[in-house]
């Protein structure tokens, strides 16, 4: 595998619309306490009704876009993790690059470019770095748009209070290619996991598995459920291992790490994998108090945030863990 794999853009975006705990404490049997104490989010964004995925991602992908100096007419590849894609078909990417101006129907670069969405469910981001790994060892001078986003509002049940105060929408893109200027973080190394066994631990249906009729009442297993302890347990195991695996192969210390960026999903989650690494605190990055957790986009949207915040700066060593349904997990070096 080439070391040549460079971030050099990134962007995000978020809607507009907050949802806070109050707001959710008028919805279902909760309170502000209870979320803050137990997930450390204190509010999530929503997309209004007729904004999708797709646009979250556009956002994303034109800030990423503009931070790297690349015009869409130079992507060869398209990646979009999702697991609440606008459509099964047509996917999310070849919207993403109908609206950036690529067409067979223009003069020029055009259509050479491979759109794809994927689904490795909250781990998409960290396995869009591998494949753009893989796209780039293939081909040298590709240049490679990686988004993650998500709507995944319009998949979780708002009468549910163990699953609706977690999860908000949001998009996060990098541009990533072979070595050059302008490269912000060499992605260094990535290990990408999964264990089909524990399937049932996260399961958001919709699928062909449902075999529902025109007229049909949704079914309830239309929404995420969620195995909250297990999947608890299975993040803070996986995450912890894998980091450390990662740290080994390089021989690094934990020391060695400038920040820490886990997957955003609950606070508790990232505190404890956290202290079991032994990382300073400071170098550990949080913002899913508010954001909540958005699945595929949580890592470029933490990458972006914590860039505005200064606490990122080009050339740094960052670690980035992540875990999701599937179940999958996984981590990479940046730096
Ligand atoms: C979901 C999670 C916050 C629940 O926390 P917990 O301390 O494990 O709570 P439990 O599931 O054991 O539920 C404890 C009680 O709180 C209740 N509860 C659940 N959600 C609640 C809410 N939003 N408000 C108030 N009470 C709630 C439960 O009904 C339960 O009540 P009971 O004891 O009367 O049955 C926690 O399990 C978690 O964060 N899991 C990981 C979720 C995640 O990050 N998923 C995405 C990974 S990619």
């Amino acid at each position: 595998m080439t070391n040549s794999c460079h971030i050099c853009g990134l962007g995000s975006y978020v809607p507009p619309k907050i949802l806070t705990n109050r707001d959710l404490e008028k919805l279902v049997d909760t309170s502000d306490e209870w979320i803050m104490s137990r997930t450390g989010i204190r509010q999530r964004h929503i997309l209004d009704s007729g904004v999708n995925a797709s646009d979250a991602a556009l956002v994303a992908a034109r800030a990423a876009l503009t931070d790297a100096g690349v015009s869409a007419g130079e992507l060869t590849h398209i990646f979009v993790a999702t697991c609440s894609p606008d459509y099964f078909c047509p996917s999310t990417a070849c919207l993403v690059a109908g609206r950036l101006g690529l067409s067979a129907r223009s003069e020029g670069h055009g259509a050479h470019v491979m759109c794809m969405d994927f689904n490795a469910a909250c781990s998409g981001f960290l396995y869009g770095l591998e494949l753009a790994r893989s796209a780039l060892s293939l081909r040298p001078d590709a240049v490679v748009l990686l988004i993650g986003a998500e709507a995944l509002s319009r998949r979780i049940d708002f009468s549910d209070r163990s699953t609706c105060v977690l999860f908000g929408d949001g998009a996060g893109a990098v541009v990533l290619r072979g070595a050059g200027t302008g490269c912000l973080w060499r992605v260094r190394d990535s290990v990408c996991c999964a264990d089909g066994s524990m399937h049932d631990l996260i399961v958001m249906g919709g699928g062909s598995a449902m075999e529902v009729k025109k007229g049909d009442a949704l079914p309830d297993d239309f929404f995420l459920a969620m195995q909250g302890r297990e999947v608890f347990r299975q993040a803070v195991r996986s995450m912890t291992a894998e980091s450390l695996a990662m740290l080994e192969r390089h021989g690094m210390q934990v020391s060695d790490i400038d920040l820490f960026i886990a997957h955003q999903a609950n606070l508790r989650i990232i505190e404890a994998v956290g202290s079991r690494l032994g990382i300073a605190e400071d170098k550990v990055f949080i913002n899913v108090q508010d954001y909540a957790n958005t699945s595929a986009a949580t890592l470029p949207l933490a990458l972006d945030d914590a860039r505005s915040q200064g606490r990122l700066k080009p050339g740094m060593k960052v670690l980035l863990a992540t875990f999701g349904g599937g179940i999958t997990w996984g981590a990479a070096l940046l730096g």
